[in-house]
């Protein structure tokens, strides 16, 4: 009996040792609010590893996120997704608001719960408020209703359109590109195309490869 009570104590203390060193583990390999994706994270010790420092630099707070993490899987996708999304993020012409209104209506539309929640913030910064949001979100896919318009502003609201053709259909009608180019300078139409189509690959990559355990994740409601 007593034996029993011993090996049992034992037992629990082999388990809380193990508990507390896999907290450990997990710490130090801890980024952000990350959850396992279907590859390993890859995190490289700072200094150890030029493309991911070169990353890093890019990143806000200095800190690799999850899908920098599944990206590193393979360095040179992850070298050159940085060079052209850093040219997407900091170097076009557009407007920074509807820059992110493409990101977070392609994240709608693919159900892409990671890519709205890294671009929320940055669309508010960019002055998107929480009724456009709320719009972006929720509208109809296809054509801005007249009260989306009115809370959107016509150029938005015509990006919104171009957003759901490019990204439900490919083909883009007539009159929704040519909405959206009374707008655009031709420079900044190849933009527009640029941001919405490589934020569909950005929702493939995060969805199919689960990043931050978010592929069954519902896309956030603005509040
Ligand atoms: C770092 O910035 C990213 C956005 O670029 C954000 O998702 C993340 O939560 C931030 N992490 C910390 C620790 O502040
Ligand atoms: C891109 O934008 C960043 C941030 O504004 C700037 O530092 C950099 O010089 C720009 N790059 C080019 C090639 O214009």
């Amino acid at each position: 009996m007593a034996h029993n009570t011993f090996s049992l104590l034992f037992v629990l203390f082999a388990a809380l040792l193990a508990v507390a060193n896999g907290s450990a583990v997990r710490e130090v390999q801890r980024r952000d609010e990350n959850f396992p994706a279907r590859v390993p994270y890859m995190f490289p010790a700072p200094g150890t590893n030029a493309i991911a420092d070169a990353i890093r630099a890019r990143r806000g707070n200095g800190t690799l996120l999850a899908l920098d993490g599944a990206l590193l899987n393979s360095p040179l996708v992850a070298q050159g997704w940085n060079q052209f999304f850093t040219v997407i993020r900091e170097n076009l012409t557009i407007p920074g608001d509807m820059r992110e209104l493409f990101i977070l209506r392609t994240a709608v539309l693919n159900n892409a719960a990671y890519q709205w929640g890294q671009h929320e913030s940055v669309g508010r910064a960019e002055g998107l408020t929480t009724r456009q949001l709320t719009v972006v979100r929720f509208a109809a896919e296809g054509a801005c209703s007249l009260a989306d318009q009115k809370i959107l502003g016509d150029s938005l609201a015509a990006a919104l359109d171009f957003a759901d053709a490019i990204g439900t259909s490919v083909y883009v009608p007539t009159h929704i590109y040519d909405n959206l180019a009374r707008f655009l300078s031709p420079q900044q139409m190849v933009e527009a195309v640029a941001t919405a189509g490589s934020y569909a690959f950005v929702s493939r990559f995060t969805v199919s490869l689960n990043v931050n355990g978010q592929m069954n994740a519902e896309v956030p409601v603005p509040m």
